[in-house]
């Protein structure tokens, strides 16, 4: 087993394997190359920090985020807008609502919380579908956290709170604390924090 930090190379892998693990996912329908290049931005961004663990040469698990929350999905948008639509387009023109949708993902306010905003954030987490429940998840997140926490007190992550058991109870295990839920259109999501212990 092989735990490393990843770099913009990485990027086909972790869009390989997100397209695995997240089959059903409003992201993953925008395509292949849209993943692509949505996680090649956020580990070229200052604050983006993505940990990786390969098994033979393969990627099996990762978790990616950023040093902090505020405004980071602008910052990205104001950088790389154009090319990640041009990435969607092929499923944009077959399902325009996806347009919409695409705005409302980057544009919901999760929270006013400050201290929030400022803190770090994990924007994705997975391990490879046929290795899940052998720990993988917990160690790519609390090689994630031990990451983060050498510059941010706190750690916050979203996740869908209805018929995801297994991922809330996951967070739960991994000692998160859920802050509040909110509605993304009629998703209902939980907003879960983790504060740096000493
Ligand atoms: C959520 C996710 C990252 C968890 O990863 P995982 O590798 O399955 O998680 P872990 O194995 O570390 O821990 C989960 C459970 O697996 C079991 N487990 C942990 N280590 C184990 C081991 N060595 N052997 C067998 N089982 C083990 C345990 O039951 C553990 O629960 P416990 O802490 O009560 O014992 C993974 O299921 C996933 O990628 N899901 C799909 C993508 C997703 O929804 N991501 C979250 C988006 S917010």
């Amino acid at each position: 087993m092989l735990l490393k930090n990843l770099s913009a190379e990485d990027a086909q892998a972790i869009a390989n394997l997100h397209t695995k693990a997240f089959n059903s996912f409003f992201l993953t329908s925008l395509g292949n190359r849209f993943l692509k290049i949505f996680y090649q931005t956020i580990i070229n961004e200052p604050n983006g920090v993505a940990i990786g663990i390969f098994e033979e040469k393969q990627l099996v698990a990762f978790s990616i985020g950023t040093l902090k929350k505020r405004e980071f999905y602008s910052d990205i948008l104001k950088k790389s807008a154009f090319l990640l639509f041009w990435a969607a387009v092929p499923q944009l023109i077959r399902h325009p609502k996806k347009i919409f949708r695409l705005i409302r993902s980057f544009g919901t306010k999760e929270t006013e919380n400050k201290e929030i905003l400022e803190s770090a954030c994990l924007l994705s987490i997975c391990v490879d579908p046929s290795m899940t429940n052998k720990g993988y998840g917990t160690k790519v997140l609390s090689a994630f956290e031990q990451k983060i926490f050498l510059k941010s007190k706190k750690i916050s992550l979203t996740t869908d709170a209805e018929e995801n058991d297994s991922v809330n109870y996951f967070y739960l295990q991994n000692k998160y604390i859920l802050l509040c839920s909110f509605y993304q259109s009629n998703r209902k999501m939980n907003l879960y924090y983790k504060c740096y212990e000493n």
